[in-house]
């Protein structure tokens, strides 16, 4: 057996792990998630506190958001705030991803629809949670590096297109799930159709650039429609021609 000396073995050792730690940024997402736990058991949803479950904190502990947003900005990434994607777009504070993903109460057999795809990370965080995920952003460019990103980390089950989210994604509905990352001004009624009975919703619904508010959406077995109001939250504008 070949012996290395104890300091030269150390050293082996330290190179041999640095590099893949210090890339894959480990241990900033684990502050990242204690910060979403902390968060959680602060902030009044509703009616009461509401902890994310352990369920979506661990997916969220292993996707890379540092490979989501603009190289400039990868130290912030693990910070609990949105940042600047181009375009005059916003990756979304990680406290608000666990929260809308979490009241989802994704399944795995679920097909979800999200609208606003941005980076891709609200999909790459639904994608183990789910069967499918398709998602459909209306800046192009976004579109395309959110789909070349996410194939590039193999999200292979999410679907990225380019176009307006208001109208849905009719071919592959219904969903079990949808969620909205920009503020809208209302519900939009195709969301509402393409939602099958029993599913549920997440959209802030508001007025552009003040604050809006986070609306869960119920839709019943029997197709009857509930929202209900969570808290007070500050999205982009849902844009396009509607
Ligand atoms: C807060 S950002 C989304 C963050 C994103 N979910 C992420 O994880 O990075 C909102 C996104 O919604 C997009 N958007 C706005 N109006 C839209 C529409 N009508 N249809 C699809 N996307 C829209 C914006 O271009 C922007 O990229």
């Amino acid at each position: 057996m070949l012996r290395l000396p104890v300091f030269l073995l150390s050293l082996v050792v330290a190179l041999a792990i640095a590099p893949a730690h210090a890339g894959d940024m480990a241990a900033d997402r684990a502050d990242m998630v204690r910060t979403i736990e902390d968060i959680a058991a602060d902030v009044t949803i509703g009616t009461g506190r509401r902890p994310i479950s352990r369920r979506v904190l661990d997916v969220m502990a292993t996707v890379p958001r540092h490979a989501f947003v603009p190289d400039p900005l990868r130290r912030y990434a693990y910070t609990d705030r949105p940042l600047p994607i181009g375009h005059g777009q916003t990756i979304s504070q990680p406290y608000i991803v666990a929260l809308m993903t979490d009241l989802l109460q994704v399944d795995a057999e679920d097909v979800v629809l999200e609208i606003g795809t941005g980076s891709g990370y609200q999909a790459a965080v639904l994608s183990p949670l789910a069967r499918a995920v398709y998602t459909i952003e209306i800046v192009e460019p976004l579109a395309a590096s959110a789909r070349e990103r996410l194939a590039g980390q193999g999200y292979d089950n999410v679907t990225v297109r380019a176009g307006d989210g208001y109208y849905g994604w009719a071919d592959h509905a219904p969903f079990d799930a949808i969620v909205v990352t920009a503020a809208a001004g209302h519900v939009p009624p195709p969301l509402i159709e393409q939602l099958r009975p029993g599913g549920r919703m997440v959209i802030p619904v508001g007025a552009a650039f003040t604050v809006q508010h986070l609306m869960l959406v119920h839709k019943s077995e029997g197709g009857e429609v509930r929202t209900e109001f969570l808290l007070p939250v500050a999205f982009v504008p849902l844009t396009g021609g509607h």
